[in-house]
């Protein structure tokens, strides 16, 4: 009896310690991907966890929080709606400088998919996102990233 009681408390710490790690790492979880196809996706409304979880990979190189300095890319804080290269403190290339741009929902679908088409010569290092479902939802979540 003594033994089972033992066994049994151990097992109590073990569960409550477990069961304290994860909920210290869930604050700061990162959100799984979406199962569902894209077209699945798109037919609903956009997903910002997941456009918060593909930020990730813009955040290597730009912020995203209101008054953060610049890094390797300008700040994305209130981008959307806004010009391109409006940060006078930012050296930003010729071509984005020259672009013309105002950064709404399909400029920046269009820049996330191809930068190097939408400025070319410009100097943002990043590949594309090849899926629209992604996109609508970085999207929203760059459109979020404003005080209103
Ligand atoms: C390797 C670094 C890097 C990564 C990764 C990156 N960017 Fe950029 N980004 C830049 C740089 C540098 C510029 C300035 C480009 C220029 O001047 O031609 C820029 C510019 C921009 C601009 C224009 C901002 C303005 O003020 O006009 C937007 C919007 C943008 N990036 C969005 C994104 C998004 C969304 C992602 C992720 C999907 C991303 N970037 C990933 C480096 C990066």
């Amino acid at each position: 009896m003594k033994f089972f009681i033992q066994r049994l408390v151990k097992q109590l710490i073990l569960f409550l310690t477990l069961a304290f790690f994860s909920a210290c790492s869930n604050s700061e979880s990162i959100p799984p991907a979406p199962t569902l196809s894209t077209e699945q996706r798109l037919e609903l409304p956009p997903d910002m966890e997941n456009g918060r979880r593909l930020f990730l990979t813009c955040a290597i190189c730009h912020e995203d929080t209101e008054g953060a300095a610049h890094r390797i890319g300008p700040t994305l804080w209130n981008v959307y709606d806004h010009p391109a290269a409006r940060h006078r403190d930012f050296t930003y290339s010729t071509a984005m400088k020259n672009s013309g741009i105002v950064w709404n929902g399909p400029m920046l679908n269009a820049y996330i998919a191809e930068p190097a088409k939408v400025v070319p010569g410009g100097r943002m290092v990043y590949k594309g996102e090849p899926d629209p479902a992604n996109r609508r939802d970085l999207v929203a979540y760059l459109a979020s990233l404003t005080e209103d």
